[in-house]
């Protein structure tokens, strides 16, 4: 890649590492109210992903080569304009551009009751106001940018910082937090390997969907428990619940199959249990 890389959410997560893997590269990133931290040489604008013109003006000044999308908002005010009008709105501006354009999805789309791991042929089957959210996405980002890629994935952890789930199974391992659903089943994958395949597929002209996931299957508890334990934390503490005891409408089996990906890139997409368990 000779342009631009144009990364949305690059105050995320997901965003932070794509921008410190990408280093050298030319690169622009957005945030919005968080700090626009990272490394050095990054062009960063401050957005609200719904403003069509904002977005529409930072790709026309910046001409990105790719454009990866992670923003979202998950829950609390906006989030579903956030999630589907924005990433609209960016795949209106890739597509003016000519820009390619990597939309990131997820495994919650489904509602987890196939009994055996997602392909990329599998329609969304959404159980959850954010799983909605997001299937609506993938449809708004396809009819506006139709050679895009929809990089459908799960739980991300292993950064630099702790994420969300790595927080949320220290603290239960220390006595101080939630119970863990032992029937809700994903794919974790480590931050590091989901950016450097997102970094390899914008070099590569694949279009649709693509799963990129973690290689185990692993509870929720059960990943709480790698965690825990690899931090030198008593795993003993997490407690373990079910989706079906809490009454939830949640889904369940949501694990995504990442053999089409893996026959295509270089990165290997380490399992939950052989970076935080057993041959750790
Ligand atoms: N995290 C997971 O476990 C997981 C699992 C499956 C799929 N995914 C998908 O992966 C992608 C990245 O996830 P992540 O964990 O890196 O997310 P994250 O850390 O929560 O980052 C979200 C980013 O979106 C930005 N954002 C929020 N509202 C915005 C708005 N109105 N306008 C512009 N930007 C806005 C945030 O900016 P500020 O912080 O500056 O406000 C932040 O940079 C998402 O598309 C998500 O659906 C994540």
């Amino acid at each position: 890649m000779a342009g631009p890389l144009l990364v949305t959410g690059g105050s995320g997560y997901l965003g932070g590492e794509l921008l410190r893997r990408a280093r050298g590269r030319p690169l622009a990133a957005t945030h919005h109210s968080g700090a626009a931290a990272g490394p050095g040489g990054v062009d960063w604008t401050r957005l609200d992903v719904r403003d069509e013109q904002a977005v529409r003006s930072l790709v026309e000044r910046v001409r990105p080569e790719v454009v990866i999308h992670t923003a979202y908002r998950q829950d609390g005010d906006g989030a579903r304009e956030i999630t589907v009008d924005g990433a609209a709105v960016v795949a209106r501006a890739a597509a003016a551009a000519g820009a390619r354009l990597i939309h990131m999805s997820s495994d919650v789309i489904f509602d987890g009751a196939k009994g055996a791991p997602y392909d990329e042929s599998d329609p969304p089957t959404p159980v959850t106001g954010y799983g909605q959210a997001k299937a609506d996405a993938e449809e708004a980002v396809s009819a506006a940018h139709p050679d895009a890629l929809l990089v459908r994935t799960s739980l991300i952890y292993g950064g630099p910082e702790p994420s969300r789930h790595e927080r949320l199974a220290t603290e239960a391992a220390r006595g101080e937090g939630q119970a863990f659903f032992d029937d809700e089943v994903r794919c974790p994958v480590v931050v590091g390997d989901l950016a450097a395949a997102l970094l390899e597929l914008a070099e590569r002209d694949e279009t649709g969907i693509l799963n990129v996931a973690g290689a185990d299957e692993v509870s929720r508890w059960e990943f709480a428990c790698l965690i825990a334990s690899s931090a030198g934390l008593d795993a003993g503490h997490i407690r373990r619940t079910s989706i079906a005891e809490s009454g939830l409408s949640r889904p369940g089996n949501c694990a995504l199959t990442s053999r089409r990906a893996q026959g295509l890139l270089r990165t290997r997409l380490t399992g939950a249990r052989a970076r935080l368990g057993v041959g750790a």
